[in-house]
């Protein structure tokens, strides 16, 4: 069974960076990929995945804690890590490459060969499955060597949980792909980045009962909780009247986390939003302030990173959180919420 013991290898988890084994080296750029797959090529250079090394947030918080952990998954081929100790270069800017998810032993990897193919192909329908995605999109909290930097395996709290939230929940039996895979070659893998995915992912709105305002929040579309992923991502539903800024109702939902003497984190909060979940909020209209007939705005923001978050010295080429949601209306203009 050489498929099977090739594809449940592909990634450590971190660990360590990928070996491509005997493998020429004509196949490790995405660069020898992109003459005959134009199209995968294009989509995948603008996907998360194409951008996972030279992303603006990413190399904000690389640069403050240079880990090879980070790297072997941020670019994770053995070859980049040996271009990122050596300054940098092309290959590592590569990211998430095609070889990464699609090379080893000189051989190609992929859910099934197509009949024109001229490559000597391991197929198996697994791959490109939940579990595959596991091998970088579910892991815990590091354990780090006495030096402080070396990790040398995983503690018991999850640090991203995307795959066991999506096995646990309500889209358990539909995959990944189908949702993050609906450009035509199913590499643009879309995520917290793109407006259309957070459209389809919240349902939000905004009504009055008695005095307040109530917001509802609901994770609609998504196939795990709202934020998932890396631990700054947070939402923050905002609402407040434009002549009394000073009065900014806000509500964060996230994961909190504490550290351990010893070592390791603990979880001590998670309040991001489970598949289908919604979330009613309740702002006096009076403790917002303002003029009677002034309109009540209302903000939900996806933050991808924390602007406050210690790095002064490092500005962020890049928007630090996403817009889902935006409103603005006089109170007596709101409908009246459902009974
Ligand atoms: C000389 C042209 C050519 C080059 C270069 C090439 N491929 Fe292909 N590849 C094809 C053709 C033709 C197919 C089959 C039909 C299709 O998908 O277009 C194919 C199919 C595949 C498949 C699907 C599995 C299969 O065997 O049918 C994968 C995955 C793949 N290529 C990956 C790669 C990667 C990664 C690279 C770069 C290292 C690469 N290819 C370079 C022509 C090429
Ligand atoms: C994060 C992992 C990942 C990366 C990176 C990646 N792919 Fe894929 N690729 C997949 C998955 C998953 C599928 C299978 C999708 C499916 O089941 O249809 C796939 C399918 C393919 C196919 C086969 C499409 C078909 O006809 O069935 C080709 C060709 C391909 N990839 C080429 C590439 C090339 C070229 C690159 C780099 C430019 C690349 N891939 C980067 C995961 C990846
Ligand atoms: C080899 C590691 C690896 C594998 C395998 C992998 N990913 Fe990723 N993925 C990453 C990294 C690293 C990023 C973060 C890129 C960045 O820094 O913005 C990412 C980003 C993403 C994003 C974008 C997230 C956002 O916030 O915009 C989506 C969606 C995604 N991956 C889906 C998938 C799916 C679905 C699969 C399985 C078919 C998969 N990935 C397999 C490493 C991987
Ligand atoms: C039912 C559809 C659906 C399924 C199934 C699904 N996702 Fe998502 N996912 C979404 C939507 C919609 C978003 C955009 C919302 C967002 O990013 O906040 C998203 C966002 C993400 C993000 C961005 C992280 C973040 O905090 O915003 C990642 C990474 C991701 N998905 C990975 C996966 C992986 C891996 C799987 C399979 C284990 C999966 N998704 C299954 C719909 C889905
Ligand atoms: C086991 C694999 C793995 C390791 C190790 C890892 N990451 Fe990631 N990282 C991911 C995946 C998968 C995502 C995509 C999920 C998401 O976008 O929320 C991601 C996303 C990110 C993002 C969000 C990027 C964005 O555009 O919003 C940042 C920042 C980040 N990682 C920094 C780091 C740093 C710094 C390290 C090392 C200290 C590191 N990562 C180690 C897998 C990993």
């Amino acid at each position: 069974m050489l498929a099977l013991v090739v594809f449940a290898q592909l990634f450590s988890s971190g660990l360590s960076p990928v070996e491509l084994g005997r493998t020429p080296t004509v196949m490790i750029s995405a660069e020898t990929c992109v003459g005959c797959h134009a199209t995968v090529h294009g989509e995948w250079q603008k996907s998360g995945h194409g951008q996972a090394w030279t992303d603006a947030i990413f190399q904000r918080e690389y640069r403050e804690r240079p880990l090879a952990w980070c790297v072997h998954c941020h670019a994770p081929l053995a070859q980049q890590l040996a271009e990122v100790r050596a300054g940098g270069g092309r290959l590592a800017n590569e990211g998430v490459t095609c070889a990464v998810c699609h090379v080893r032993e000189g051989k190609i990897l992929a859910a099934r060969r197509r009949a024109t193919s001229p490559h000597v192909t391991v197929a198996d329908e697994s791959f490109g499955g939940p579990q595959f995605c596991a091998g970088c999109h579910q892991f815990n909290f590091p354990r780090f060597a006495s030096d402080g930097k070396t990790v040398v395996g995983y503690g018991p709290v999850p640090m991203q949980n995307t795959v066991s939230q999506h096995a646990a929940g309500p889209d358990a039996e539909t995959p990944c792909l189908s949702c993050h895979g609906r450009s035509p070659s199913r590499h643009r893998m879309p995520g917290a980045h793109d407006p259309e995915m957070l459209g389809r992912a919240f349902g939000v709105s905004v009504c009055r009962s008695g005095a307040a305002v109530v917001v509802r929040v609901e994770n609609r579309g998504a196939g795990h909780r709202l934020p998932t992923g890396d631990v700054h991502r947070h939402l923050a539903l905002r609402v407040w009247r434009p002549s009394t800024p000073e009065r900014l109702w806000e509500q964060l939902w996230l994961r909190r986390f504490r550290a351990l003497d010893g070592g390791g984190k603990e979880q001590v909060e998670d309040t991001t939003l489970a598949p289908r979940e919604r979330r009613l909020s309740r702002i006096e209209l009076a403790s917002l302030g303002g003029a009677s007939d002034e309109p009540v705005s209302t903000e939900l923001r996806l933050v991808f990173t924390i602007d406050e978050f210690p790095l002064p010295t490092r500005p962020l080429d890049a928007p630090s959180y996403a817009v889902v949601w935006r409103d603005s209306r006089r109170f007596s203009d709101m409908d009246a919420c459902p009974e």
